[in-house]
């Protein structure tokens, strides 16, 4: 079975059970301050997981377009990726834990289906703690389907538990599905590591909020979130021993070979270089390629984006692939995925300028590194020292970006060691403080649902139009980050705007918060809110229903919500700031007092 008709199956069998197909969302959350980018099918339904109701209904499935960093080094592996694929379906507080295990069940094993044999399927389930009970339920449940004990485990809240990335909002405990690699393999239990088990489900049970003060307090309404990773699950429908071996990669490592000076399988190494690489590719291109537009930077997205660049361009030099590399690399994704995610083929230039303009910019950053290496190597020989200390590497690395591998690979030839040790303590202080800085950053949130975010958030609608009115018709939302301090708000505009035009807009803010105006909402298909002349991204569906939010005559915008009921609640907007994002695109962060 190809990912492409598991895609299809997937969203047939859950319309079958009475789930509405709806969109996948953009890779760049909106509104949701708690994560960089889109992690889960979830994030996007925070609201509705919170109780806003959904326009499409209590049942919903998608597939989601997903970039999890977090286990970057673990990329090159039979399963990690940074960008992959989720089958999601979901319950709004309609069908609980007994429809979904037995759905996942007959999806997972029926023949009509995926039809693998439940002798091959184990399952985890948590095994309760100070914050909430075992999941006896779910336990039951499994057993009474035909799995047997041995391949029951139960495991704390890390293996066990799902909310999203930020540390409040929605969570519970989940139940994930493992197949078997090697059945014959002797003991062993999912979770241990060593790639036997392959995690392809995992059904979460969300009854609880997690809140700032670390409580866990039942939600009004429990639902499922689920997640099924499209490239593991085809790796065990093909029978293949890892995600590069199927269709969504065969391709791209073909390509790599081509202009690789080695093979693939000439050593782990290797092996690992061209994973990586493959892998890069795919995330970078999806992350330029999306409906928001990210460019590489160094904050935020962007950085994220610049160091998996930088980190193909790495690990491509290893292999032997030549300047440009990018280009055809790229393309092969792009017709890969265009059929199923057309936001690539609209920005296919646009992909390939920022990959190539940054690996142009690496390059220079790389001999600027190794000039400034090399004069001091000199200075070292010249004094008869063997060794670079850690706190020049760290320097290198931190204000040229040049790689530690590279200032290892240099001084090796040269006959110097490396204070790795003192290196690693460098990196680690660096990063405790980046960490912090993070968390600052991306704290609180319109994923909390508080009095404030609700108000800050209905500022930014007529902080749109009001851009829209003063600067033109070609601003575009191009990102959206609200705390319970502050609004952010990014838009596509050329120039920095005047002093006057800030003034015009706060002005024209303000009137229609004077103007106490009415906020209203109402469903209507997608073309329907476009033919309104609604604001909106369109990245719905044709026939798709869509919330779309009035206030007043003033604006109309598509939106999961949640808004004040009049202007009037908000009080006095004030811009605070206006700077630039990236290219062509301002940023502006303001307040209500
Ligand atoms: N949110 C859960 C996960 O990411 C299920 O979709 O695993």
């Amino acid at each position: 079975m190809t990912a492409s008709e598991l895609r299809d199956m997937y969203l047939s069998f859950f319309q079958s059970k009475g789930h509405a197909v709806i969109s996948g969302a953009s890779l760049i959350p909106e509104n949701d301050p708690t994560v960089l980018f889109t992690t889960a099918g979830m994030h996007p339904l925070v609201p509705y997981l919170l109780g806003e109701p959904h326009p499409s209904g209590k049942r919903l499935c998608n597939v989601q377009k997903c970039i999890r960093t977090g286990d970057i080094d673990a990329v090159g592996d039979a399963s990690h990726l940074t960008f992959f694929e989720m089958l999601g379906n979901w319950s709004l507080g309609d069908y609980f834990k007994e429809e979904a295990i037995a759905w996942s069940f007959e999806f997972l094993t029926s023949p009509q289906y995926l039809g693998f044999r439940p002798e091959q399927l184990h399952v985890t389930v948590f095994e309760g703690d100070a914050d909430a009970p075992r999941d006896d339920e779910s336990v039951a449940i499994w057993r009474k389907l035909g799995i047997g004990d041995s391949r029951i485990y139960t495991l704390p809240k890390e293996d066990n538990w799902w909310g999203p990335a930020g540390k409040t909002g929605p969570c519970g405990p989940d139940t994930e599905m493992f197949i078997d690699t090697q059945p014959n393999a002797g003991a062993g239990r999912p979770g241990q590591g060593g790639g036997r088990f392959f995690e392809i489900w995992n059904d979460v049970f969300m009854q609880y909020e997690k809140k700032d003060d670390g409580r866990y307090v039942p939600l009004l309404q429990a639902n499922v979130d689920t997640g099924m990773g499209v490239e593991r699950t085809v790796t065990m429908l093909q029978g293949r021993t890892s995600v590069y071996e199927t269709e969504l990669f065969a391709p791209l490592l073909a390509a790599i070979g081509d202009g690789a000076s080695v093979r693939m399988d000439a050593n782990a190494e290797a092996t690992k270089a061209y994973r990586v690489v493959a892998d890069h590719v795919r995330s970078s291109v999806f992350i330029l390629g999306d409906e928001r537009g990210v460019a590489p930077g160094n904050l935020g997205q962007g950085y994220v984006l610049r160091r998996l660049i930088r980190r193909a361009v790495r690990y491509a030099r290893a292999i032997g692939l030549k300047e440009g590399f990018f280009k055809p690399l790229a393309e092969g994704v792009i017709d890969g995925y265009k059929a199923v995610y057309p936001e690539l083929g609209a920005r296919r230039d646009h992909i390939l300028m920022e990959l190539a303009a940054e690996e142009g910019k690496f390059e220079k950053t790389l001999d600027r590194g190794t000039a400034e290496l090399g004069k001091v190597i000199e200075n070292l020989k010249a004094h008869g020292q063997t060794t670079l200390s850690g706190r020049v590497a760290f320097r290198l690395y931190d204000t040229c970006g040049f790689p530690l591998e590279f200032t290892e690979e240099i001084c090796g030839e040269q006959g110097l060691a490396v204070d790795r040790v003192a290196f690693d303590k460098a990196f680690d202080q660096h990063r405790d403080v980046s960490r912090q800085g993070m968390e600052q950053a991306f704290k609180g949130g319109l994923a909390d649902n508080s009095e404030m975010t609700t108000r800050l958030h209905t500022a930014t609608h007529l902080l749109h139009k009001a851009l829209q009115t003063v600067l033109g018709e070609h601003v575009k939302q191009k990102g959206s980050n609200i705390t319970a301090e502050r609004l952010r708000f990014d838009f596509s505009h050329p120039d920095k705007m005047t002093p006057e035009q800030v003034a015009q807009v706060e002005a024209m803010v303000n009137q229609a918060i004077l103007d106490k105006l009415p906020v209203s909402m109402s469903v209507m298909a997608v073309e329907q809110a476009k033919e309104n002349g609604a604001m909106a991204l369109f990245n719905a569906k044709y026939g798709e229903q869509v919330k779309v939010y009035a206030i007043g005559g003033y604006s109309l915008e598509v939106c999961g919500g949640p808004h004040v009921l009049n202007t009037a609640e908000l009080g006095r907007f004030r811009i605070v700031k206006e700077e630039s994002s990236s290219a062509g695109v301002r940023r502006i962060r303001a307040v209500l007092e």
